[in-house]
């Protein structure tokens, strides 16, 4: 039942300000600025005892995965990088025993994710998940986990597991954080900036109307281009993928700073760029993209925390700003809206696109 909404994807959209407040509900402490994950099944010493981190997960998983590497690296400091489950589950990978892995799954059943778990642990590996459907084979398989407690997510295109798998890596930098060098300070601005998080999503979903009106805007172009830089480019990958799994529009991401390096000759009227712009330190560098995707007639929406000068871009989506760390969280959201509003206006299958499966559990 998609309770009122056009569709399932609508509804699960406009439901993450209650999802991720389930993601996080009972795990934050206020008084440690700690994350407790009980399910992580890990005493303390194992818990500093990593000096890697690697994660794997398919699809939008993978991409929430990088965000979630991006988190554990600024935010405990221990190496970690994301990586197709497809790709490394045929890759004889060196399994190393310093090294937490972390599948990434919405079903816990795509069979791709669960073939690389069971590898890992055919070599010894040290496995958790981030997993929604409880008591699913992933979730069987692991040594211990977060569960996102997202509910059931039905459309075909992830949107809240995505959002609360996001949410649940940053619990989990918080939690190896601050057993490393992440100050009670730092603990605390993050705790408090997850606990904002709902209501600023609130604000962005109350944007909707104007964002349907873009997406009419910008939906008849054959071809989008997405950009971002660090933390911005997963975002950017999965706002590219949003918008074709639904849409079925062509769309590119890279990011911001490989632009000149190739793609920019793609670059023109008919091409335009969605540009994932934060207020963080990269703010000049990514506005100087911007100029330079103008010069070449290139369009621009950009979605950031402010305007910028008029000449940089033609529409923009101002949404509220919570920590650096945090942002691409909130940023991922106009994204999912674009997307959705771009496949009503082409009249497609928006629950149900063609050629895809929610979860593929065949090899
Ligand atoms: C794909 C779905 O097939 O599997 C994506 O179309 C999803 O939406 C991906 O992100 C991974 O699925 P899961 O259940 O492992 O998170």
């Amino acid at each position: 039942d998609t309770g009122g909404y056009e569709h399932y994807l609508l509804k699960e959209i406009s439901e993450q300000p209650e999802t991720i407040t389930r993601t996080m509900s009972g795990r934050l402490d206020e008084r440690f600025h700690v994350a407790h994950l009980g399910g992580l099944n890990m005493d303390a010493r194992e818990t500093r005892g990593f000096r890697q981190v690697k994660i794997i997960g398919c699809g939008s998983a993978y991409y929430s995965g990088q965000i979630g590497a991006q988190l554990i690296e600024e935010l405990a400091r221990i190496p970690a990088d994301a990586e197709p489950a497809s790709e490394f589950r045929y890759r004889n990978p060196v399994v190393d025993p310093d090294t937490l892995y972390v599948a990434i799954s919405q079903s816990g059943e795509t069979y791709d994710t669960l073939a690389a778990v069971q590898e890992l642990k055919r070599k010894g590996g040290r496995v958790i998940g981030i997993v929604n459907a409880v008591g699913s084979a992933i979730a069987r398989e692991v040594d211990g986990g977060i569960y996102l407690h997202a509910g059931p997510e039905v459309s075909v295109a992830s949107t809240k597991a995505f959002t609360s798998t996001s949410v649940a890596f940053a619990l989990l930098a918080l939690h190896l954080g601050r057993v490393r060098d992440l100050s009670p300070a730092d603990g605390r601005r993050i705790v408090d900036g997850l606990r904002r998080l709902p209501g600023q999503i609130e604000q962005i979903l109350a944007q909707g109307e104007e964002i349907a009106e873009l997406a009419k805007k910008y939906a008849p172009h054959p071809s989008m281009m997405f950009v971002g830089r660090v933390r911005g480019y997963p975002v950017a990958r999965e706002g590219a993928q949003k918008l074709k799994e639904i849409s079925y529009v062509h769309a590119e991401a890279y990011p911001a700073s490989e632009l000149k390096h190739g793609p920019l000759a793609l670059i023109g009227p008919e091409m335009p760029t969605v540009a994932i712009v934060p207020d963080d330190e990269l703010l000049d560098k990514n506005l100087t993209t911007l100029g330079e995707i103008r010069a070449r007639g290139g369009r621009v929406l950009m979605v950031g925390h402010r305007a910028p000068d008029a000449k940089l871009a033609d529409d923009v989506i101002v949404i509220p700003k919570n920590e650096i760390e945090l942002d691409p969280i909130l940023l991922t959201i106009p994204l999912q809206l674009l997307a959705y509003y771009a496949a009503v206006a082409l009249g497609r299958d928006v629950d149900k696109p063609r050629n895809l499966a929610k979860s593929v559990t065949v090899e």
